[in-house]
């Protein structure tokens, strides 16, 4: 009897340990332990060997508050979105060039992601995300046909009917509608959010409600000024105000806007994007970048930018952190943006600016989907300690 009550208590043990997925910051073995929008993770440039949970998703703002203008929101932004790390070329040759993202458009946008920062180059006769060499592309510098990419951000708007996109275009088609025409292909034009309906001197844009009630949910931004009057795509500056990219917009207590932006306090550009990798992406480094410092840049952005929080967060490797990354820099401005809090997390439905819900015990579970499931759980360990008890008392 004495053997059954020991293994019992020991079931009951291990049941308890290993049906509850482990929390942000719990050591961890692998991506399965996490919880859900969290994946096992060190960072070995701090010095951080312990692998532990980190977060690699944001809270969707828009789950909270739907009727603040899109200016009232920030998004988690990928530079060079369509640059895998890993991946070959659809030419077939291999890629000898940077690459700044772990996973596919699809994944991204269902890890929260709805900024996407593209490069569009002519290249075999078709628009292909490429990276370049003097401004032209070639086999191992081209990732993809745009199509491709296109498309699946078109299966993600027509699968969540309130979702917004962004997409940011390093624009070097030359050929003529040559973006009109790859649109149209992947069947985006009727998600299209209309140049006409866009803020020319700072005011706010339409609300995301309105914008999902027209199903106007995808904005796009050119580089290049001269498709705005040919071919209604928005030309970037004329929106938003950016800091400078690289390694230049990585100097701690300077927040200087890029050369093609006005600058950063420009009240006339209703939305302000903010920058932070390095010049060359680096997939070790970006855990460090992604953390503390890239919280202390959107500080002094915010100052940059007139105290004007980033709509737009943008980095390498998004899920890459030392804790909550980008993901968290994402969830903190919304706080500030939505309702004036600290977090996303804090702001009540429906409550006025400024009021705050109460902090969450550290201890209770963060995500109330699982509470059902935890309150099994411990019902199953209870259960067990129980029959434990009952049979060595026996
Ligand atoms: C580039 O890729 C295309 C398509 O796969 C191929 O036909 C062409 O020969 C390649 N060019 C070079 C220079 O390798
Ligand atoms: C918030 O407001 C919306 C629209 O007025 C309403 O449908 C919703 O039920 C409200 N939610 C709460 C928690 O009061």
């Amino acid at each position: 009897m004495i053997n059954g009550c020991i293994t019992t208590l020991l079931f009951a043990t291990l049941l308890s340990g290993f049906s509850s997925a482990l929390k942000e910051g719990q050591t961890c073995v692998a991506d399965k332990n996490c919880d859900l929008g969290t994946q096992c993770e060190t960072c070995l440039a701090n010095g951080n060997i312990r692998p532990r949970c980190t977060r690699i998703k944001p809270l969707i703002p828009t789950s909270k508050v739907k009727e603040l203008p899109y200016n009232r929101y920030s998004w988690l932004t990928t530079h060079n979105a369509f640059a895998r790390l890993g991946e070959r070329s659809d030419t077939g040759s291999v890629i000898l060039a940077p690459t700044n993202q772990q996973d596919s458009i699809t994944d991204q946008l269902n890890n929260g992601v709805r900024g996407l920062m593209l490069d569009m180059y002519d290249f075999n006769n078709d628009i292909w995300l490429c990276h370049s060499f003097g401004g032209q592309c070639y086999n191992y510098t081209a990732f993809q046909p745009a199509i491709k990419v296109l498309r699946e951000i078109q299966v993600f708007l027509e699968a969540n009917p309130s979702e917004i996109i962004t997409i940011i275009i390093e624009d070097y088609v030359t050929s003529p509608k040559g973006l009109t025409k790859v649109f149209d292909a992947a069947d985006l034009r009727k998600f299209w959010f209309p140049v006409s309906r866009m803020p020319k001197n700072g005011e706010n844009w339409p609300t995301v409600n309105d914008m999902v009630r027209q199903n106007q949910r995808l904005v796009v931004f050119t580089s290049k000024s001269s498709k705005e009057a040919a071919e209604g795509i928005a030309y970037e500056w004329s929106y938003l105000v950016e800091n400078q990219y690289g390694n230049g917009g990585m100097i701690a207590g300077s927040c200087p806007n890029r050369a093609e932006s006005s600058p950063m306090s420009t009240k006339t550009r209703s939305l302000v994007l903010m920058n932070y990798f390095p010049s060359n992406p680096d997939v070790t480094q970006a855990c460090k970048h992604n953390s503390a410092p890239l919280m202390s840049m959107m500080n002094t952005c915010y100052e940059a930018a007139g105290k004007r929080w980033p709509n737009f967060i943008t980095v390498d490797f998004y899920k890459k952190s030392d804790g909550g990354g980008a993901p968290e820099a994402v969830d903190v401005v919304n706080g500030h943006l939505v309702c004036g809090c600290e977090g996303i997390a804090y702001c009540k439905e429906n409550a006025t600016f400024g009021t705050c819900a109460l902090p969450e015990v550290a201890d209770a579970p963060s995500i109330s989907a699982n509470s059902g499931e935890r309150m099994v759980q411990l019902k199953w360990f209870f259960g067990m300690v129980l029959m434990a008890l009952l049979t060595c008392n026996l």
